[in-house]
């Protein structure tokens, strides 16, 4: 049921449905669970007199609530969930090491990557998006820089599908392929590359949950949704004015295949930028060697065996061939 209470009632666990674009206050969606006391002040400063509150996503407005025994401090709600302060000191010690043994490394990177991806769509926010970008700038000054790791990186790629461990995968794997393809061009900036390639999902935050969740196809309308978070992605990048366009765009084409079948725009060949190219063949493999729940995961070789013998079409041949390079 929907609500409408004054900001300055709102209290953590209740689902928020704020007035305006997310450009009016600092929130990347206009719905989501408050989860924090900081949520909370913020939208009071941001100046927003009224929201509406979902109670059937959140809790409700208990007008006598006595704050000091039953108030928020004792609600039962959803968990926060806070990455680690030593897990980011970590990564920064990882990444400076040099004698760190490869394998340990890769272990420290990968789960700071999962931790910073996990709270940016766990609570999107602007800032995040900064954040982000700031380890993700790290990432592939090590993965330029260091050939092991690299590697390591690679076997570690879990194989649930949360979107958070997809886009650290589909991150890793296309700068991977980014640093064999580009070497020799200095003029790509593969800071801001490797940057689109973590975000390249971003517009999932706007998809309704209960649809990525959903075990099983998808119907005509879900599927209709969903294949908006292309565009949804692109939107807020550009909105949040974060990224140059070329890697804006990764976003918006990760999806479209080389024969014309993808979306949101069908577009075929050259049409499809190099850097789309690259986060499509990653994001498949990636969808392949994930479990779901109506699937097993694929083994790597089991993935590229499919992508090259059943979906050749999706894909620039050569690229594809460098990218199953990268497993040998
Ligand atoms: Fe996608
Ligand atoms: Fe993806």
């Amino acid at each position: 049921m929907l609500k409408k209470i004054k900001s300055t009632q709102l209290k953590k666990g209740m689902f928020v449905n704020l007035p305006g674009t997310w450009l009016s206050h600092s929130f990347v969606r206009n719905k989501f669970l408050i989860r924090t006391d900081k949520d909370i002040s913020e939208i009071v400063d941001a100046k927003i007199p009224e929201v509406t509150i979902d109670t059937s996503k959140g809790f409700d407005l208990v007008e006598d609530l006595d704050t000091t025994s039953h108030g928020c401090k004792d609600i039962s709600m959803p968990i926060k969930w806070e990455p680690e302060k030593s897990l980011s000191g970590e990564f920064k010690e990882a990444i400076k090491s040099k004698s760190m043994a490869p394998d340990k490394k890769a272990k420290v990177v990968y789960n700071h990557s999962l931790s910073i991806m996990k709270d940016l769509f766990d609570n999107p926010k602007a800032e995040k998006i900064q954040e982000v970008k700031e380890t993700v700038y790290d990432i592939v000054d090590l993965i330029l820089t260091d050939d092991e790791t690299p590697r390591c990186l690679l076997d570690l790629t879990s194989h649930d599908f949360y979107t958070y461990t997809h886009s650290v995968n589909v991150g890793v794997l296309s700068i991977a392929l980014a640093k064999v393809l580009f070497k020799n061009h200095p003029e790509h900036n593969m800071q801001e590359l490797g940057a689109g390639f973590f975000l390249h999902d971003l517009g999932k935050v706007q998809i309704d949950p209960g649809i990525i969740n959903k075990p099983g196809r998808l119907t005509d309308a879900e599927m209709k949704n969903m294949r908006t978070h292309p565009y949804q992605g692109y939107k807020m990048l550009k909105e949040a004015n974060q990224l140059n366009e070329e890697c804006k765009i990764i976003g918006m084409q990760h999806h479209e295949r080389d024969d014309g079948t993808g979306y949101p725009r069908k577009l075929k060949g050259d049409e499809i930028h190099i850097y789309g190219r690259i986060c499509c063949i990653a994001d498949v493999y990636d969808a392949l060697t994930a479990e779901r729940s109506y699937k097993p995961s694929l083994a790597p070789f089991e993935a590229l065996k499919i992508m090259k013998e059943e979906m050749l079409g999706h894909f620039h041949k050569d690229v594809f061939q460098k990218f199953v390079l990268l497993f040998n």
